[in-house]
């Protein structure tokens, strides 16, 4: 199936991040059109739903955008509580409204009559300002996860809460699981929703078979670039994504194995939907944030950033090494929803049972687990037939809770 051009295709997402590592000119940043006029307009509002834009101020200065939509397709407002939608690492709010409506999780939610919120990450392409600084700042970009916990999480959360006066369920894919888990094991941080659902949960990372992910981490190739003065990082370089495109749409070349180096390989993806894929992802993240998580790759730990040395670890924690992440200090009473698959290559099953171990005091009925045998990473979220694999049971776990 064309797997050369694929391989090729690798090659210069390699050769991309070589040359920006060599200090060459970076290129533009490619966006579509429709990706500018923010999600609601271009994806939402095109299926027949209504959709509000928000915003919400970090405690240090972020302001992310968030979609909301508030009402069945057929105008019914909401009648069940506000549920969350987290996306993962590079990817924002469109993770979840790329498929048509019966097949895409911020739909069926919404027809199922509840209150839907869509975050975006801050450096994604709705969450882009700032109070006082701009992308183009190094500082900008002087984040990990640990900020995406401390303070993206809370200020989702309490923005949700005092708009609607209700507690929510909180639902994550890939990082966005990561972070829930993070914040919800500091009971301090933030209120704990109604029940969070996990899919293809991202906690302890070190049995990661990915072999970009894994070559990436072993190799130090974002400290490299960070070192380098490369603070950013943003696959959507002028050209390659046109490249890519032109090369999607040529007959008898099939565009959704072009993820499987990264994520394993997504069983039930319609090749139609790498176009919309490409359209408006991958989204930045800060080369900070690989650096943390390569960092988990190599030590198998789930602790805060590391900054190499002991004496910048003293400064910034108190401790000549930087703080855990206690998986078993979630509260045993929280419902937990968590969705793994059999062929994912950044959610291993050896590591999802790590996690699994970790929560084995949760209260029996507390905890709902589901695996499936042929889903990868991309699958729950992008699946043709994640409703019926995934989706209806975590629509019974929610309408229990
Ligand atoms: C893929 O999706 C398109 C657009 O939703 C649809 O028309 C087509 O039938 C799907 N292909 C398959 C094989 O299901
Ligand atoms: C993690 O939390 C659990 C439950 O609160 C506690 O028993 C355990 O000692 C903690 N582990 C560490 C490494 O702090």
């Amino acid at each position: 199936m064309a797997n050369s051009k694929v391989d090729l295709i690798l090659v210069t997402f390699l050769f991309c991040t070589a040359s920006v590592a060599a200090g060459k000119a970076r290129l533009h940043s490619t966006r579509s059109s429709a990706a500018a006029d923010g999600i609601c307009k271009s994806l939402v509002v095109t299926q027949g739903y209504a959709c509000q834009e928000h915003t919400v101020t970090t405690k240090d200065g972020y302001i992310l955008g968030l979609q909301r939509i508030p009402a069945s397709r057929s105008g019914q407002s909401a009648s069940k509580p506000p549920v969350l939608l987290q996306h993962g690492l590079v990817m924002d709010a469109v993770t979840w409204v790329m498929n048509p409506p019966d097949e895409s999780l911020a739909f069926i939610l919404a027809d199922a009559g509840y209150d839907v919120w869509l975050s975006n990450s801050r450096g994604t392409l709705s969450s882009h300002q700032h109070t006082s600084l701009s992308p183009s700042d190094p500082a900008y970009w002087e984040w990990s996860w640990d900020e995406l916990v401390a303070y993206d999480m809370p200020a989702l959360l309490q923005h949700v809460r005092s708009l609607t006066g209700q507690n929510m369920h909180y639902v994550g894919h890939s990082l966005g699981t990561l972070i829930a888990l993070a914040a919800f094991s500091h009971k301090e941080l933030v209120n704990m929703p109604r029940s969070a659902v996990l899919l293809s949960p991202i906690a302890y990372v070190s049995q990661m078979t990915s072999p970009i992910a894994r070559s990436a981490a072993e190799n130090f190739l974002a400290e490299a670039l960070y070192r380098s003065g490369i603070y950013e990082f943003d696959l959507r370089w002028e050209g390659l994504v046109k490249l890519l495109q032109d090369i999607c749409q040529k007959p008898g070349v099939d565009c959704t194995h072009l993820l499987t180096s990264f994520t394993g390989p997504n069983c039930c993806l319609n090749s139609t939907i790498v176009d919309v894929f490409l359209d408006h992802e991958p989204q930045p993240t800060s080369m900070k944030n690989l650096i943390h998580l390569a960092q988990m790759v190599r030590d198998g730990k789930i602790s805060m950033y590391d900054y190499g040395d002991e004496a910048q670890n003293m400064e910034h924690y108190g401790q000549a090494t930087p703080p855990l992440y206690n998986m078993s200090s979630i509260p045993n009473d929280l419902p937990l929803f968590l969705s793994y698959g059999g062929a994912d290559a950044l959610s291993d099953v050896r590591d999802v049972k790590l996690l699994l171990e970790s929560l084995k005091d949760h209260d029996g009925d507390k905890l709902v687990t589901q695996y499936r045998e042929d889903y990868a990473h991309m699958d729950f979220v992008m699946g043709e037939n994640a409703r019926e694999v995934v989706y209806d049971a975590l629509m019974v776990f929610l309408r229990l809770q």
